[in-house]
């Protein structure tokens, strides 16, 4: 395979994110979570972010490509780094042209609190290949691989379809867990899905991690259900196009200045139902790793020798492949 220097600009076919750029994205994330480990726990929201941010940004700058963010730290008056639109890596104008989503630290709020399942989290994809979500809730609905397309239809009620999920899996709805962020604001999903017998894991934070762990059967989370950051929800359906799973997401809107905000992202249909090849299509690359110890990864650790430990996941839609990534790094100067 060509490296990603030689390719021209804009021409990439669907299946040549250079390979090389799937451990890259590896180091990019590694870098995010090692640069907060010393802010978990520490009740410091914004401090934590911050060192997540400035590393991520930092390893991305050293890569040869023309990336653009099209997911990330906010609009630029409200984002000093990372803002989407901004530009990164070294090799502007001349490298391949590459759509970023991120999150350094996905869960700050975990984090701070040393919870569980805060990430450090970006996708990528040929230029195109992701949607330019607005910061706006998205209702979701998600589930892991091995079932019909069409299981689950954003359009239908939540009791029909964790009916119909039940019914594909071959257990009765009493016997499906469904993840859900806990929030005042899913009283009425919470009391519908127990009026059906479901069982709920509710999630403080998170919900790129809740809906990856559908796809993992030893999570014992069957759906993910409930509205959560539509930016989020690119993430998390990058993640699914490289497993396997089927995601549905629906844009919500609380007043006017949110539409406005999606009309400038070329956002029109307000009421689009976006399925999995509209939020994440082509060529996707996934990558993680564990800020604090989750249902997905471990999180980051000093041992008693100094060695800081890491555990990151990387996916690719086009070859399907996972890889777990376990880093010992030494020699650390932050
Ligand atoms: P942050 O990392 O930005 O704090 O997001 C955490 C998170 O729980 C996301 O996983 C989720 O999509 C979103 O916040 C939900 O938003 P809210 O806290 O407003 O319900």
């Amino acid at each position: 395979m060509p490296s990603s220097s030689t390719l021209p600009n804009s021409t990439l076919p669907s299946s040549t994110l250079d390979r090389v750029l799937v451990l890259e994205m590896v180091r990019v994330t590694e870098k995010a979570a090692i640069a907060c480990r010393a802010q978990v726990g520490r009740g410091d929201e914004h401090a934590a972010d911050a060192a997540a941010v400035e590393a991520m940004r930092d390893a991305l700058n050293e890569l040869d490509f023309d990336g653009t963010i099209v997911i990330g730290e906010g609009e630029r008056d409200e984002a000093p780094m990372l803002f989407i639109g901004e530009k990164v890596g070294r090799a502007q104008g001349t490298g391949p042209k590459i759509d970023i989503a991120l999150d350094p630290l996905e869960g700050t709020t975990i984090a701070a609190k040393a919870g569980p399942n805060a990430l450090a989290v970006l996708a990528i994809a040929e230029e195109g290949g992701l949607l330019n979500a607005p910061d706006v809730y998205m209702d979701k609905i998600a589930i892991g691989p091995g079932y019909a397309e069409g299981v689950i239809d954003l359009a239908k009620s939540v009791t029909a379809n964790v009916t119909a999920l039940a019914a594909a899996k071959g257990v009765t709805p009493a016997e499906i867990t469904a993840c859900v962020l806990d929030r005042p604001r899913h009283e009425a999903l919470i009391k519908e899905l127990r009026g059906i017998g479901c069982g709920i894991m509710l999630i403080g934070d998170g919900d790129v991690a809740g809906v990856i762990a559908t796809t993992n059967p030893d999570t014992g989370i069957d759906i993910y259900l409930g509205s959560g950051g539509a930016p989020e929800g690119v993430l998390a359906a990058a993640a699914l196009r490289c497993v396997g799973g089927q995601f549905q997401g629906r844009l919500v809107f609380r007043n006017e200045d949110e539409k406005a905000r999606a009309r400038k992202w070329g956002v029109t249909d307000f009421d689009r139902i976006y399925k999995l090849g509209d939020l994440a299509k082509g060529d996707v690359i996934f990558a993680a790793t564990g800020v604090t110890d989750g249902s997905l990864l471990a999180g980051v650790k000093t041992r008693r020798d100094g060695v800081v430990t890491t555990e990151s996941v990387v996916m690719r839609a086009s070859t399907g492949t996972v890889r777990w990534v376990r880093g010992e790094h030494r020699n650390l100067t932050g």
